[in-house]
């Protein structure tokens, strides 16, 4: 007789909630109805090469890449499940030009979601893990009856009361925060259920491993390039790094949480139509910016703190380097100038 052991998301989640006289049990559904979708979009991946929901749609997206079919069936899978449970005034993809309002014959909620379906599509059709990217901020006007303004949902990463992701890899794993420290839950396929499996993840504060994507080393500045070289030389880093880079972020992202380390994607001139680099703010460098930051790391753009970046767009770019809080500040010593 198999004995689950470990807390499931559930009860963890209620856990939380005690702590928390004000809540309302909102927040919780909220985060339930999203492991739901998740839990859809793992038993797709996993099965992805057995029907037709691999390859391209043809499409070109509003990020000007082309449409994945699990993209859109990702995509899908979260606004039909989100859009009903009357938790949400509205939601934010990296799949949709514009904010994604919640249909009027559904009830409203305060809270604001805004999510990265699939991350790492370039890596669907050859197994190697994607995820899904969330943060979730709340409303400040608690006028829920008015239209819901795009200004209301461009807030900086630091005021999400939640942030995390899910990757879909050898297992599915749930990483999340919601200020009360960091926790992953993996998915026991069988039972259809997340366990507690990495309670209170603290990253390192240095690692040894850098990822960033060194094919666009010709776009880099000098500073950047110079970083780069810095991780490079066993001399200048006074030991050696390994560089490890799967192409998808929120799995370079999670390993280098649980051993340390710093993932880079830095502005270049390879498309001068995205001169910030490729990650999204919103839907991308935030929510893990949060992660990390409450795990002990930290996020920047090369100058400060991702999550005081307030957003000028839903879909804008920035350069992101983060992970264990003495690489990240380094990265921002050589991108300011300060260290050459
Ligand atoms: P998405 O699949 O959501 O568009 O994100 C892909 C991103 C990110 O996952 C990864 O770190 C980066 O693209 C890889 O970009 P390069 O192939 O340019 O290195
Ligand atoms: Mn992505
Ligand atoms: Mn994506």
């Amino acid at each position: 007789m198999v004995k689950i052991v470990g807390i499931t998301i559930t009860q963890h989640l209620l856990e939380q909630q005690r702590e928390k006289p004000e809540a309302t049990g909102g927040f919780t559904h909220l985060l339930n109805e999203l492991i739901v979708a998740a839990k859809v979009i793992s038993s797709e991946v996993n099965k992805a090469g057995l029907v037709d929901i691999l390859g391209s749609t043809g499409d070109i997206n509003i990020q000007e890449e082309q449409v994945q079919k699990l993209d859109v069936f990702a995509n899908r899978i979260i606004i039909e499940r989100m859009q009903h449970i009357g938790q949400l005034c509205c939601m934010g993809s990296e799949e949709v030009a514009d904010l994604i309002d919640i249909p009027s014959q559904y009830p409203k909620g305060s809270y604001i979601l805004l999510f990265d379906p699939l991350d790492g599509s370039s890596n669907i059709d050859v197994n190697v893990s994607i995820g899904t990217i969330f943060g979730i901020y709340k409303r400040e006007s608690d006028e829920t009856d008015i239209n819901f303004l795009l200004s209301e949902a461009l807030q900086p990463g630091i005021k999400q009361v939640a942030a995390g992701y899910f990757v879909y890899g050898s297992s599915t794993i749930m990483v999340y925060t919601s200020g009360n420290g960091v926790h992953g839950f993996t998915l026991y396929p069988s039972v259809g259920e997340f366990l507690l499996s990495h309670e209170n993840i603290r990253i390192p504060e240095s690692g040894k491993i850098y990822s960033v994507n060194e094919s666009n080393y010709e776009y880099w500045d000098e500073k950047t390039r110079a970083l780069v070289d810095h991780f490079k030389s066993k001399e200048k880093a006074g030991h050696s790094y390994t560089s490890r880079y799967v192409g998808s972020l929120v799995a370079d992202f999670h390993r280098n949480l649980l051993k340390g380390g710093i993932f880079m994607y830095p502005a270049d001139l390879k498309d001068p139509k995205k001169p910030s680099g490729k990650l999204r703010l919103m839907v991308e460098a935030n929510p893990l910016a949060m992660v990390v930051q409450h795990a002990g790391g930290y996020a920047s753009n090369g100058y400060g703190p991702i999550l005081e970046i307030q957003p000028d767009e839903l879909h804008q770019r920035v350069p992101l380097y983060i992970g264990s809080k003495k690489d990240v500040e380094l990265a921002e010593e050589y991108i300011s100038g300060k260290r050459i």
